[in-house]
């Protein structure tokens, strides 16, 4: 079922809450692809009832972003949330979510701004002011829907770390659920700005995940001086790439490593023409 509205949505769950059941959310952008199905599909288990939400959502882009390009594919999308379980669609629109005018002005929305600690490194500091618009929005949507449980894939695993950092400080009552990055044979990770890569910009992306597999392979041998690892990075690289950052990181509180253990993260991001990519490996688990 596609609904727009908040308030109907707002209905709906309330009858499926006064039958006692579980309510499991799927936050998104749309476009979706077989990562998000995954997510979906995680929440189908588990859940008794499934919302998906579809909003691109205006404030987490920054100015000369791709706002206005983004995939925006809500039949198809509806269609795979159907053949998937889901039972409510919620794709409102930008007034729906944010009223008239002024939505992207800090002067007239309440934001949730999470800790600076948390968003003046990796993708925060080259999309200023990127994380507040999703905090705000996430909040947004938990207190729409009111789920038990959402859903979030680690891909984005900066933006998994400062929104269980928010559920935590704002003592949030739902559960944060992980879910694994889904990768192509390939080795690329999926995401919908995949779509913007031409041919021979998919087979220059694959540097992403050989420079993340090769450094785990290297840690999994005994090498964890993070900067010996970093320097293995250099064999996959080539003119068409744009390296923006690579870096070990805590799990947890995204502390910086010199020193690789189990709990570091390798986060990496790398810009392939116009299409920046973003890919990251948890070095203590399995393969
Ligand atoms: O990860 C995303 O797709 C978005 O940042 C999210 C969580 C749906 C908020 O707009």
């Amino acid at each position: 079922m596609l609904i727009h509205s908040i308030k109907e949505l707002r209905e709906k769950v309330k009858t499926w809450k006064a039958e006692g059941l579980s309510v499991g959310l799927v936050p998104t952008m749309g476009a979706l692809h077989a990562g998000h199905k995954s997510l979906i599909d995680r929440s189908v288990k588990r859940c008794d009832r499934t919302v998906v939400s579809v909003f691109v959502n205006p404030i987490q882009f920054c100015p000369g972003e791709d706002l206005d390009k983004y995939p925006r594919t809500l039949e198809a999308d509806e269609k795979l949330c159907e053949g998937s379980g889901v039972d409510i669609v919620f794709a409102p629109s930008p007034k729906e979510m944010y009223g008239e005018g002024h939505i992207l002005s800090n002067d007239f929305l309440t934001y949730v701004i999470p800790p600076y600690f948390y968003v003046d490194k990796l993708c925060g500091k080259s999309r200023v002011g990127h994380f507040d618009g999703v905090c705000t929005v996430v909040n947004k949507l938990f207190n729409i829907v009111q789920p038990d449980y959402a859903f979030f894939g680690e891909k984005d695993r900066q933006q998994l770390i400062i929104i269980k950092k928010m559920v935590n400080d704002l003592n949030i009552p739902i559960e944060i659920v992980p879910c694994p990055i889904v990768r192509e044979d390939s080795g690329l990770a999926l995401s919908s700005r995949n779509k913007y890569l031409s041919d021979e910009d998919r087979v220059n992306a694959l540097a992403l995940s050989k420079i993340l597999f090769n450094i785990k392979a290297c840690y999994k041998k005994g090498v964890n001086d993070c900067k010996a690892l970093f320097e293995t990075a250099y064999e996959y690289l080539n003119e068409s790439h744009s390296l923006e950052y690579l870096e070990f990181r805590d799990a947890d509180n995204l502390e910086e490593k010199t020193t690789a253990d189990d709990n570091t993260v390798v986060f990496i991001a790398l810009k392939i023409g116009n299409v920046r990519l973003i890919d990251n490996i948890m070095l203590g688990e399995e393969c």
